[in-house]
């Protein structure tokens, strides 16, 4: 891992699950813990790059050297995101809920206190960050996704690649135990349009962030 691999690039990254609001004091949300997202922020800070971090609700300190922004609702994080460019690369490492309640009641929710009956919610879908970002007028000149699968990884990932207009694009299975969301560790294969898939065994999320860093510099080197 070389240090100075991106210096004079911004580099805008998000990470972190994002909280959509119920109520004031209820949400919808995932598992995501930040690690992945805040490993490749550090990465890149000590590859030279001057770094941009949009965090969702997370409990992680801000590596050195980071500008972080911290953000709840998907809606933030995209505007957050639009805020930071221009950027040189683009690492969509967050967990966006892909809905969010059509509405956020004023009050808390109460319960119909004699009825059983369940309680209806209407979702709507939340912009995607990634392929918004990926179609902009600004657009980062290298776009990097993540691709959170349980089966059919590598279908469903070169299906994100080509949809949404990404560079390259990072397959996540996350049904194997002990990688993937809130763990320490994780196993990626990285897909473009051009090469073959290159796998990235189990490693440590700061490893494999490193290896990342170092993969996707020289792609932003070759493509210049
Ligand atoms: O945070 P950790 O606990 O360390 O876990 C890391 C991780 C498993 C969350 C991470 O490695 C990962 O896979 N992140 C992507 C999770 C995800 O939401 O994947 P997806 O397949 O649903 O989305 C595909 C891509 O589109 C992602 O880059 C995502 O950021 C982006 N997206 C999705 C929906 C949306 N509304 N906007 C988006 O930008």
């Amino acid at each position: 891992f070389e240090r100075g691999l991106l210096t004079g690039r911004h580099v805008l990254i998000n990470a972190g699950p994002t909280r959509e609001a119920i109520d004031p004091v209820r949400y919808l949300s995932n598992h995501s813990s930040g690690k992945m997202g805040f490993a490749l922020a550090e990465a890149a800070a000590e590859a030279g790059a001057r770094v941009t971090l949009v965090a969702g609700p997370v409990n992680l300190p801000t590596p050195p050297r980071v500008d972080r922004v911290d953000v709840t609702s998907a809606a933030e994080m995209l505007a957050a995101c639009e805020a930071a460019l221009p950027a040189d690369l683009f690492i969509a490492s967050a967990a966006v809920a892909d809905y969010r309640p059509a509405s956020c009641a004023p009050g808390k929710l109460k319960k119909e206190t004699d009825s059983d009956a369940g309680l209806t919610l209407t979702l709507i879908r939340n912009p995607d960050i990634l392929a918004t970002l990926a179609g902009h007028a600004q657009r980062p000149g290298f776009c990097v996704g993540f691709a959170a699968e349980t089966d059919d990884v590598l279908g469903y990932a070169s299906d994100k690649l080509t949809r949404k207009n990404l560079d390259l694009i990072v397959a996540n299975d996350v049904s194997q135990p002990g990688i993937g969301f809130n763990a320490d560790d994780n196993a990626v294969t990285l897909i473009d349009r051009s090469l073959a898939p290159q796998p990235l065994p189990r490693a440590s999320k700061h490893k494999l962030a490193r290896q990342l860093i170092a993969v996707i510099a020289d792609r932003l080197t070759t493509s210049a």
